[in-house]
């Protein structure tokens, strides 16, 4: 049976059941109805004659029955929105099939057949972005997860591997450039004006990870010998004129393929890698065998074009998808509800060559304010699910921050339990074990335990259990000893009233009040509800470090005094665990603030002693600046939001602007003294240069808090002044935020300044949208009748609109103009892109822990969308769980 569409039915006959679902009730599939598929398809042979309003698809299928699964008198090939235009059995034409839904269903007599299917389609129409689609007059193909049933029919299901061979054939004028996975087997002249080229790629693979790229495309060329001598063929294709944006790209491609054989082992296993750059994509790149498909967003980049940002990103993308070549495509997933199997993985791969490539500190402080930021929520929230769900109704749904993310620091934890060494043994087993296959989680956790010597029993419950565990801590001193007192708590989430405790690994510290040391760190790991932990020789109560690298994604919940946090900010040896005093001393003082708990006094006293330890975080002469930078972060609304039951984001919003204010103006002199410093340090891409931009820019902010004629002044000289993208968007955000003719004057140069470059044009969109201007969320309405505004290309619907719900002054707005805003966008982009369409559901469905005033106009809101006729499966699964 196909579970992909199918579930289980009592009287054995599921091919009926999916025929009788009401089309308004997508049906939900269940992770436990898996059932291996019925047949095998070692090889699948694909010619496509190209065309951009027409494309014919001939598919040639051999199968055999399984003989791992139940044989079945029928094969079902998904499809979606195709028609079959001839079908052929064994060479002769068949009529032997119905459809099903989308489905078609051929009988099939003997155990092994060989299937021809013939399809046509129309990529122009392609709005989805899902299957083979038009842009900007190149052909290209996205897949995963379920997209390659939009171009031939075919068991669309990641535990089919098959081996691809491609002919693809269309007019050499407009596709100059013919591209598929594997390697180029031959090619040649056609007839008026028409070429071919056929690609074979000798791994098995299921369909997902199949590509196809045809169009007028240029290349940035390289190679890269492997640790085996073997010499890999390296492009970048880009649109002619961006090939001098792909110098960091093809670096950062270098860079990965060196680290994942130094740090895991792994060796490149073609002959070629190519990567295609494209403007219309749904999501960050794509790790398709031989040819990666990219945003262009993950790929162009320059000074006068990119921001540090940028650069980490590209790093962080092209880094991502070349280790899914281990990490998802030679391992692969047996189901979509297996997804953190490659995802998980395949992002702490990243974060750690990340680490390696730059500052290691920083990049685990932006990590987990990602997962803080976005994950957190979203498992507070009505749309939490654990890392490996139980069930969906559409698994684009499920490219979630908790199966990437969380998922990413579940395999992490492993890795602080087993050491670097063991963990490393243990994903050599894993590697070893499931090449070729479709594996599960379980496989992956098995083989941690197995290669590394863990016992990873209890700590299965990460991959089944939702909500982030809360700890509260407490610290006893009694005569010489300290008892540190750890309760932990898993809340319920939507489905799972119940939790069991999980394994914590705690990394801690207790530093010496006097002496300003501690005596060394310790892994400690709470695996009980509660436990107490006995440290000996303290003649006075220390000072604890708890949680140190975030070493567990969990939330901590102690009394801590500010003297205390005072002194870790300015003292404590891991930096995160220092990044994490300045957080917590700021979000203590914010979340009293907002529940209305403070007087004037100690309104004053917790400012003035945020802007002592933020004045000892500027002198601090042994801290870089990209580190300065991160202690001098406030934290985000979000977050100070996060740690409310009910959250007033007018409120919020008051109080942090005003901290802000008041750190500007206590610390005047100091962040003079410190932008000047910064200002000198002339552009480079050092870390030393890209700190010395973070600060600029940072000064700036709170500037704009507590002085905004003087922000005003410094910005403008800065944008005017700027010889990089980052501070000339710096500047630029600053400005955007102030009531002052130098904001629309530098607004109107950016604009002209980049015209008709679609990337920077992007930043404009969103730099207005997420601004701090009173009147953002005006802007935004005039900016989405922009003649450059379209919601034909998601990095444009995204520039716009996903910048303004994630700025909560204007998405929040008191009278619900900012939900009503996001509300119709998702009415008239669902239609044109469900999958960017549902990912604006989850602002408006966190109404539950915003104040009832406004949440009651979310809810409505989310209402207005569910009454809408034939929504999309995803929007539709996304509000009915918001509302549920
Ligand atoms: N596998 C891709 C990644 O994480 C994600 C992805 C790219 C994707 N495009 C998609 C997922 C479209 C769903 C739909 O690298
Ligand atoms: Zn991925």
């Amino acid at each position: 049976m196909d579970i992909a569409r199918t579930p289980a039915t009592p009287d054995g006959n599921p091919e009926m059941a999916d025929a009788a679902r009401q089309p308004s009730e997508p049906s939900l599939i269940r992770r436990e109805d898996y059932l291996p598929f019925a047949w095998l398809v070692p090889q699948t042979l694909l010619d496509f004659d190209l065309g951009l309003e027409s494309t014919t698809v001939t598919a040639t299928l051999s199968v055999a029955r399984n003989p791992a699964a139940a044989r079945s008198p029928v094969i079902r090939l998904n499809g979606d929105g195709i028609t079959a235009a001839r079908v052929e059995v064994d060479g002769e034409e068949s009529s032997s099939w119905t459809m099903d839904g989308d489905d078609l269903l051929l009988s099939l007599p003997g155990d092994a057949h060989q299937i021809t299917i013939v399809t046509q389609i129309d990529p122009s129409a392609n709005s989805q972005l899902m299957g083979l689609y038009g842009s900007n007059g190149m052909l290209c193909t996205q897949c995963e997860a379920e997209g390659f049933r939009r171009i031939t029919f075919f068991p669309d299901r990641p535990d089919v591997l098959s081996t691809y061979s491609v002919r693809m054939r269309g007019s050499r004028a407009q596709f100059p450039v013919l591209l598929c996975n594997g390697n180029l087997t031959g090619e040649g002249e056609g007839e008026n004006g028409t070429h071919w080229a056929e690609w074979h790629d000798p791994w098995p693979k299921p369909s997902y990870l199949f590509a196809l790229v045809a169009g007028d495309l240029v290349a940035r060329s390289d190679s890269f010998v492997t640790m085996t001598g073997r010499n890999v063929a390296l492009n970048v294709y880009v649109r002619d004129g961006d090939l001098d944006r792909t110098e960091h790209a093809m670096e950062s491609l270098k860079r990965s393929m060196k680290w994942d054989e130094d740090v895991f082992g792994r060796e490149y296993d073609l002959d070629l890698f190519n990567i295609v750059a494209v403007s219309d994509f749904n999501m960050g790149a794509m790790e398709n065998k031989g040819l990666n498909v990219f945003n262009t967003k993950y790929v162009l980049a320059d000074p006068e074009t990119a921001t540090d940002g940028d650069y980490d990103g590209i790093e962080g993308v092209i880094g991502h998808e070349y280790f899914h070549n281990w990490s998802g495509n030679r391992i692969t997933c047996r189901d979509w509800f297996q997804l953190s199997l490659k995802e998980g993985f395949t992002v702490l791969r990243d974060q750690l060559f990340s680490q390696d490539m730059g500052s290691a500190p920083v990049k685990r402080i932006e990590d987990v304010r990602v997962l803080r930021g976005v994950q957190f929520p979203e498992d507070s929230g009505p749309l939490a699910h654990p890392i490996r769900p139980d069930s969906y109704r559409e698994i684009n749904n499920f490219y979630t921050s908790t199966v990437y993310n969380k998922g990413a620091e579940v395999i992490r934890m492993m890795r602080t339990m087993a050491g670097e060494q063991r963990f490393r043994q243990g994903t050599d087993l894993y590697f070893e074990r499931h090449d070729g296959e479709a594996a599960t989680c379980e496989d992956f956790v098995k083989a941690i335990e197995d290669g590394a010597g863990l016992d990873l029993g209890q700590f299965r419950l990460w991959y089944s259990q939702a909500g982030t565990p809360k700890v509260s801590v407490e610290l006893r001193h009694d005569g010489s000893t300290v008892t540190l007192a750890l309760r932990q708590q898993v809340p319920p989430t939507p489905g799972q009233p119940d939790k069991l405790p999980v394994p914590i690994p705690l990394r801690i510290a207790l530093f010496d009040r006097n002496g300003r040391t501690h005596r060394g760190e310790e892994l400690i790991v709470l695996d009980s509800a509660e436990a107490e932990f006995s440290f000996d020789g303290f003649a006075d109560m220390p000072i604890l470090s708890i949680n140190r690298g975030f070493s567990a994604p969990v939330t901590i919940e102690r009394d801590v005094s500010r003297d205390d946090l005072v002194f870790l900010a300015a003292r404590d040896d891991d930096p995160f665990a220092r990044y994490e005093a300045m957080q917590e001393l700021m979000t203590g003082h914010l979340v009293s603030a907002v529940g209305g708990e403070l007087s004037d006094g100690d309104r004053d006293a917790a400012r003035h002693d945020i802007a002592r330890a933020m004045a000892a975080v500027i002198e601090d002469t042994k801290l870089d600046d990209l580190m300065r930078g991160e202690l001098l972060l406030m934290p985000s609304q979000t977050y100070v939001a996060e740690q409310m039951l009910v959250a007033d984001p007018g409120r919020i919003h008051a109080e942090r602007e005003a901290l802000k204010a008041s750190i500007g103006s206590a610390l005047g002199s100091e962040l003079d003294a410190l932008y000047a410093r910064v200002e000198k340090v002339p552009y480079s891409r050092s870390s030393a240069a890209c700190g010395a931009r973070k600060l600029k820019t940072l000064v700036l902010t709170y500037f704009a808090a507590s002085d905004p004629a003087k922000a005003a002044q410094l910005a403008t000289s800065q944008y005017d002044r700027a010889d990089n993208m980052t501070d000339r968007q710096g500047a630029l955000m600053v400005l955007a935020g102030l009531d002052t003719v130098e904001r629309t004057v530098k607004l109107m140069d950016f604009y002209d300044r980049y015209r008709g470059n679609a990337l920077v044009i992007d930043k404009w969109f969103s730099l207005q949208a997420a601004s701090l201007h009173g009147n953002a969320l005006e802007h935004v309405k005039a900016l989405r009748e922009h003649p450059d505004f379209t919601m034909k290309n998601p990095n444009r619907v995204r520039s716009l609109y996903m910048a303004f719900a994630a700025n909560p002054h204007a998405f929040h707005a008191a009278d619900g103009e900012g939900y009503r805003l996001v509300a119709d966008l998702i009415l008239d982009l669902d239609p044109i892109n469900a999958q960017t369409a549902a990912r604006f559901v989850p602002p408006l469905g966190r109404w539950r822990r915003i104040e009832p005033g406004r949440a009651a106009i979310m809810r409505s809101e989310l209402e207005r969308v569910a009454a809408a006729p034939e929504l999309s499966r995803d929007t539709y699964e996304q509000v009915s769980r918001s509302l549920g």
